[in-house]
């Protein structure tokens, strides 16, 4: 058995812990972030939200609510490596606590997550390790599940592989096989919203640590 780790980020001690969050879509767990630090409690703040690409939903909600943000597409740079030291060097500058893939559509590069290594946690929506990738609700759904969910994990080398912080379960009826799962998606999106403010507050507020591949959170 692997020895315990020391807390992967120390509690930041009287301040907010620093976040920075990464989207490509509607933004509503960014939202969800977003009216969560607004509690001086919550113990975060947003300090820059940086997408892959423009026009999103996602981005607007930063604006309006003061948010920096900044944008790098893949097809603006030579190769996936450069695009990779682009976004790391736009994060790195807002000098976070902890990064947040919500809802972030690209696989983070090697420098990113060496960058960032034990403070990148992504939203996923199915139960890992099943159904990892870019359609975990479709391919749930797809493979007959009866119950899927969400998962707020650590970022690894691997796709949606990292350690498991925490899960939320949601049935599927027979009716999620007639619309493609876009109802599933938004019942998913429910539980996922609030299970992501609950584990970057404690997160922000008390650090972790991972041993074995399990996360704690000191309670
Ligand atoms: C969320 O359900 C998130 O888990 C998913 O995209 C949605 C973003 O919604 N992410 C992935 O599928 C990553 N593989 P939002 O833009 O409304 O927050």
């Amino acid at each position: 058995m692997a020895a315990a780790h020391p807390l992967a980020f120390p509690p930041p001690s009287g301040r907010p812990a620093r976040l920075v969050v990464l989207v490509s879509g509607s933004g509503t767990n960014l939202q969800a972030l977003i009216d969560a630090a607004a509690d001086p409690a919550f113990g975060a703040e947003i300090v820059a939200v940086g997408a892959d690409r423009d026009g999103i939903a996602a981005l607007e909600r930063a604006e309006r609510a003061g948010i920096p943000t900044f944008v790098h597409r893949v097809k603006d740079h030579p190769d996936r490596t450069a695009w990779d030291a682009a976004l790391t060097g736009s994060v790195r500058q807002r000098q976070p606590d902890l990064v947040v893939s919500a809802g972030f559509m690209k696989i983070l590069g090697a420098g990113f997550i060496d960058a960032f290594a034990g403070r990148i946690v992504n939203t996923h929506p199915a139960l890992l390790p099943a159904f990892p990738g870019a359609h975990g609700v479709t391919d749930a759904l797809a493979h007959g599940v009866k119950v899927t969910g969400c998962t707020v994990h650590l970022v690894d080398a691997g796709v949606d592989t990292g350690p498991i912080i925490e899960q939320g379960v949601v049935r599927v009826t027979d009716a999620d096989h007639a619309d493609g799962g876009e109802a599933l998606h938004e019942r998913i999106k429910t539980v996922e919203r609030q299970l992501l403010v609950e584990v970057v507050g404690r997160l922000a507020r008390e650090g972790h640590r991972i041993e074995d591949r399990k996360v704690w959170i000191p309670a």
